[in-house]
């Protein structure tokens, strides 16, 4: 049975990018961790905390709580994000967990050539939802697609959105419900 593990960072108790994640997720036969970002007390990765990593590194320790969510992640086969659109891009809490799953000798290491991906995760979705239309989807979808297939060696990516829910007169339901049809399409 697959592991699951479901990133949310939607930041509004309504938030129509958990619903469309969710509807995602029923496709799924697994086990699922939900992760709700806003609820984990995390910060930026600041210079105390890169100087324990670097402790830990080098003599080999890994059972630091510091690790628990890098382990986490490399442990799950099926990577589920949920990311409105914040500002052409996501909301930063998305970025600070980033910088706490990424560490070297857990999700990742360096061969000679660079970063070598460490995850057993084969496939990653990530689901978006935007008030207006997305200008360029690398500024999102993109990096987290290259941090996946290039540094953390998660090498299926998925991009899952809904646009122009927040303008004028628009069909939030007939909009929503069309990029449900998209996912059944998936599966
Ligand atoms: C802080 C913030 C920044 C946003 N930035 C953008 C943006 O740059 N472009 C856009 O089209 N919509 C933007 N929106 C609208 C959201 O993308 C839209 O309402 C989305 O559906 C919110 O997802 P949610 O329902 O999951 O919260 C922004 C909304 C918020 C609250």
């Amino acid at each position: 049975m697959d592991n699951i593990l479901f990133i949310d960072a939607c930041a509004r108790e309504n938030s129509r990018t958990r619903v469309l994640a969710k509807y995602l997720l029923g496709k799924f036969d697994g086990n699922i961790t939900t992760l709700n970002l806003y609820r984990l007390n995390l910060s930026p990765v600041d210079g105390d905390t890169v100087n324990r990593r670097d402790i830990a590194l080098q003599n080999g320790d890994f059972d630091d709580p510091l690790f628990d969510l890098s382990k986490q992640f490399a442990a799950a086969d099926i990577i589920v994000i949920a990311a409105p659109y914040w500002d052409m891009s996501f909301p930063s809490i998305l970025k600070e967990y980033i910088e706490n799953i990424c560490v070297n000798g857990i999700t990742f290491h360096y061969g000679t050539g660079g970063a070598v991906g460490d995850c057993k995760g084969r496939d990653l979705y990530y689901v978006t939802t935007a008030g207006g239309c997305i200008i360029n989807k690398d500024y999102g979808y993109g990096y987290i697609s290259d941090l996946s297939k290039n540094m953390l060696g998660i090498n299926r990516a998925h991009y899952i959105a809904a646009e122009n829910l927040d303008t004028v007169g628009a069909d939030v339901s007939a909009i929503l419900s069309k990029a449900k049809m998209d996912i059944d399409l998936r599966f």
